[in-house]
């Protein structure tokens, strides 16, 4: 059997993931492009986990070294998003159902936003794991999300599909954020790799899916609830998540 990529940006990201994939044991490291690739296995899963670091370049290459390297048959990005549409909230969780450049414009030349000579602007993960990461997201709320919300002091979280922007830059301005929304009607929320991953693995027909929690709301207070969140919160998020999704993944 090949094995499930798994990328997130940052190390909170992932959670518990490789602390699980060490207890495993048959747990190797493969250092490649100044990235670590983590080979094991989680939750009975064969997985290579990676850190891309942030940034739609960052994406784009970890996707096309798992894809051609290590082989993986699909990949999964886990991490945190701003808010951009006005009823996500801090806590809740975005399951993409389409992936889109926010800040790709080839205009007059393309349409803006379409990924030249590739004809489309926007790129749809894999049904099947989209779904699997919804059960996995709604069913950690509700097992664990009032205790969270009240220890937190954050609403109770819920679970959204739909529309995930990405893009070079971090949204904390209330122009940057509402420039967005005038332009992207229908964007849940914003982040800085996942349309990436979605078009590598459009060019090479592997399936994937990106799954995110809201850590901040894309305005003036982002940058504050961002770092109080990845160091309080994602974690948590994260490996609730990944704990439910995996054991069904396969
Ligand atoms: N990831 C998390 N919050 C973000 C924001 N406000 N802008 C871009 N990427 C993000």
């Amino acid at each position: 059997m090949k094995r499930l990529g798994i990328m997130a940006a940052l190390p909170q990201e992932l959670g518990d993931l490789i602390a699980r994939m060490q207890a495993a044991g048959d747990f190797r490291t493969v250092t490649l492009g100044r990235r670590e690739y983590h080979i094991g296995q989680a939750h009975g899963v064969p997985v290579v986990v990676t850190l891309a670091r942030i940034g739609k370049v960052a994406a784009a290459a970890t996707a096309s070294a798992l894809i051609h390297v290590f082989d993986v048959d699909a990949i999964v990005f886990t991490g945190v998003a701003g808010g951009v549409r006005g009823d996500v909230n801090v806590g809740d969780i975005i399951v993409a159902d389409a992936l889109l450049q926010h800040d790709l414009d080839a205009s007059p030349l393309f349409p803006r936003y379409e990924v030249p000579l590739l004809e489309r602007a926007r790129f749809e993960p894999d049904a099947a794991l989209g779904n699997a990461l919804a059960v996995a997201a709604a069913s950690f709320v509700a097992e664990q999300g009032a205790a969270l919300a009240d220890r937190f002091g954050i609403a109770v979280p819920r679970v959204h599909r739909g529309l995930i922007i990405s893009g070079d830059r971090f949204i904390a301005s209330h122009d940057a954020l509402f420039a967005l929304r005038d332009a992207l009607p229908d964007a849940l929320a914003v982040e800085m790799e996942g349309a990436a991953l979605a078009q590598v693995c459009f060019e090479h027909d592997v399936p994937c899916a990106v799954v995110r929690t809201i850590s901040d709301t894309a305005d003036a207070a982002a940058p504050t609830s961002f770092v109080e969140f990845l160091r309080a919160i994602a974690a948590i998020w994260s490996s609730g998540i990944v704990a439910r999704f995996l054991p069904a993944s396969r």
